[in-house]
């Protein structure tokens, strides 16, 4: 039988609604949907450990059949080709996502040309939410909890306890 596993690569510094819609949107579309960690981000130092974020999406996505939690480090073409991964998912909100996504999807592309990139869009009521904005916001007191699942709520809460004297 002909099946389509995807990943769906990214920091998730913490998992957001965003992510999980898009985690929703990508696991009806595909038989297999890996959503991958990566490990040495560029992006400065991360709020949440690699096994910290990875605990919070296993949980979050539990009740997906077809959905798993792994990490990475390197290149996403390698850990798309170890995983047997056809396609990379990646969501995009709006025009300021795309040049950044363009230019990655098209890298992924020379790098492995047999790997395709899917993006799909979240529910509008996510357009505008990021981890680092749900970090920051959430680090100068503002009620970020329907932006993000309830476990990462708690575990926000738990990270960042003296928010109000920020
Ligand atoms: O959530 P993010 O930070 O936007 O995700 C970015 C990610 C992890 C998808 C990207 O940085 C990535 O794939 N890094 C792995 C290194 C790599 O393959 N680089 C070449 C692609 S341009």
């Amino acid at each position: 039988m002909h099946t389509v596993k995807a990943i769906y690569p990214g920091t998730f510094d913490p998992l957001t609604n965003g992510h999980l819609d898009l985690i929703a949107r990508g696991a009806k579309i595909v038989d297999e949907l890996v959503v991958a960690i990566l490990r040495n981000s560029e992006k400065g130092a991360p709020l949440f450990t690699v096994p910290e974020r990875e605990e919070m999406i296993r949980e979050a996505t539990q009740g997906f059949g077809n959905v798993s939690v792994i990490t990475f480090n390197g290149l996403l073409v390698d850990c798309a080709r170890q995983q047997g991964a056809k396609a990379v998912l990646r969501g995009i909100r709006a025009i300021s996502d795309y040049e950044y996504e363009f230019q990655m999807a098209m890298m992924n592309r020379k790098l492995d040309p047999e790997l395709e990139t899917l993006f799909m869009m979240p529910a509008e009521k996510y357009t505008y939410v990021s981890s680092r904005l749900i970090k920051g916001v959430f680090q100068l007191g503002g009620d970020v909890s329907a932006l993000v699942p309830p476990l990462v709520m708690e575990r926000l809460k738990a990270k960042v306890p003296n928010r109000s004297d920020s």
